[in-house]
């Protein structure tokens, strides 16, 4: 083990060589006093809907994205040539490994379950009957009593997007037609020689993507959608990289950094776990992050199911304030993950270069003039969005919550022979700690500089996540 130790470290330092990290703002989210101790959920985690006037302000149940009412137009000096975003899908049920043993609650997906069927080119194996998945057990397996049955009879397959999270999805879809069909020139149709869209190997971005797309191009019936092998989607993502695997544990397991907030929070997790019958040395990671109780109570909020009692005492409930205490937890985890830790910046790079990589291709290939493509909208994970916010080293992180949307946008200028990049966050110009500050009309080289400084080439990024 020993000799493991400083050939880790040598790796670090080569790629420290061009990864600078920048640290973030000083905000309550990143202050774990206000996290352990402080009062208030840090945000809405309750309903999707946002009051016009208080739009833009963090909805776990429904983030923020670019819509008419706020969005900035540029002078008519730029003109928009190329529009790439990256969102998290919407509000679904919990993940099955984020239940409880037995919950307290039923939760009914009948009528609202994914729809699964293969489908041909033409004549009789296209002409095929739509298919919807519906769960059951059958206790005459005797198997389905070797789990808990989580929300008893369920005829959800967890997770899945919520007939509800379908609606977010929808208007979401919409809301970004109003702004950029007109501006770059999108029909009602999808044109995949204009306009493409991407999801990963999890289903539900799928269950976002029919309902998204009948937004953005209404006219749309069938669309075949991008996707890559479940074995190294840059997306998701899936691709194997070893070394960002150890730097992220090296500061969170490995470091008291981490480490200090869930011994802080005993008396918390004590109450959690003797409502949820949750062991308190359990092998399901309840208590390695605050994760998987914050997805159970915020999918339940969002849904308008009330916070979990326990079932064998029914008067022993979570309150309010401990979960609001779970939420500010969990906004000061994904910023120490992905910003507060030092070697943030490195893992979001190695974790999240290939993307970055095909971004970047992207914006060269319209800077260029050598793509017809205008539009290319990705739908992924709270996984992917966050390393986005880390490369880019947002200077306030949160947890990404439902739907929340980087939007890329390329510009260019006639007048002055150059194109310019604008990043919106949530809607609007992202603030970052790099010495680009606020990515509001940057030259396009500037971002692709700082790319390859966080990447290099793709063969030394592969090198990097395999040495
Ligand atoms: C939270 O409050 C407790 C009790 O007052 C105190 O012991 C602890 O140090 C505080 N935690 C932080 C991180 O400030
Ligand atoms: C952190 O929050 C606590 C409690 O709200 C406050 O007293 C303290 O000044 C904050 N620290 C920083 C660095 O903002
Ligand atoms: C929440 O946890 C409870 C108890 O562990 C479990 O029964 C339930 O299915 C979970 N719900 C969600 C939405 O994760
Ligand atoms: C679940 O289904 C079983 C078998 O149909 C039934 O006996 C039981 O009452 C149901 N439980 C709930 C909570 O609906
Ligand atoms: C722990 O935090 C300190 C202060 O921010 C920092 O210098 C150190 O590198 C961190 N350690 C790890 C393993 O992240
Ligand atoms: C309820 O009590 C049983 C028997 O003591 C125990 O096995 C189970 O874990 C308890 N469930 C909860 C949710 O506390």
């Amino acid at each position: 083990m020993l000799s493991q130790i400083p050939l880790l470290a040598s790796i670090v330092a080569i790629a420290r060589a061009t990864v600078v990290y920048y640290p973030p703002a000083q905000s309550k989210i990143n202050n774990l006093t206000f996290a352990l101790n402080g009062t208030g959920a840090p945000g809405i985690f309750t309903s999707s809907t946002v009051p016009d006037k208080d739009y833009g302000e963090y909805n776990w149940c429904n983030m923020p994205h670019v819509r008419t009412r706020e969005y900035k137009t540029p002078s008519s000096d730029f003109t928009l040539e190329y529009v790439e975003v990256i969102q998290r899908h919407h509000k679904r049920t919990p993940y099955s490994s984020n239940t409880f043993f037995k919950e307290d609650i039923t939760w009914s997906c009948t009528g609202e379950g994914a729809v699964h069927y293969g489908k041909g080119p033409s004549g009789v194996s296209s002409d095929v009957t739509e298919i919807q998945w519906q769960a059951y057990s059958n206790s005459q397996n005797p198997w389905t009593a070797s789990v808990g049955p989580g929300f008893v009879n369920t005829t959800c397959q967890l997770p899945q997007i919520t007939a509800d999270g379908l609606v977010d999805s929808h208007t979401h879809g919409a809301d970004l037609r109003a702004v950029y069909a007109s501006r770059l020139g999108l029909g009602s149709r999808l044109d995949p020689s204009v306009a493409q869209i991407r999801v990963t190997n999890n289903d539900i971005t799928s269950q976002v993507a029919g309902a998204l797309v009948k937004g953005l191009f209404p006219e749309t019936d069938n669309l075949a959608v991008l996707i890559q092998s479940s074995t190294y989607d840059s997306l998701e993502p899936v691709y194997s990289c070893p070394t960002a695997d150890s730097i992220r544990s090296a500061y969170t397991s490995g470091s008291s950094n981490w480490t200090t907030h869930l011994t802080d929070a005993a008396s918390l997790y004590a109450k959690l776990d003797s409502v949820s019958g949750i062991a308190t040395q359990d092998t399901g990671g309840w208590h390695t992050s605050f994760d998987h109780y914050y997805d159970n109570m915020s999918a339940k909020l969002c849904a308008q199911k009330k916070l979990p009692c326990s079932l064998n005492d029914t008067s022993l409930c979570v309150t309010q304030d401990e979960a609001n205490t779970v939420f500010r937890l969990g906004n000061w985890e994904y910023s120490y993950y992905f910003r507060d830790a030092p070697d943030s910046a490195l893992y979001s790079s190695l974790h999240y270069g290939a993307w970055f990589l095909e971004l970047r291709a992207h914006l060269a290939a319209a800077v260029a003039g050598q793509s017809k493509i205008k539009y290319f909208h990705n739908i992924a994970h709270d996984g992917s969005v966050s390393p986005v916010l880390g490369f880019l080293q947002i200077s306030n992180m949160v947890w990404p919550g439902m739907g929340s949307e980087v939007v890329f946008e390329l510009y260019e200028s006639k007048k002055r022979n150059a194109h310019f990049l604008r990043v919106l966050w949530g809607g609007q110009p992202m603030v970052t700690s790099t010495p680009m500050g606020t990515l509001d009309m940057i030259p396009v080289d500037t971002f692709l500089e700082y790319i390859d400084s966080m990447i290099g080439s793709g063969a030394e990024l592969f090198t990097a996540c395999n040495s």
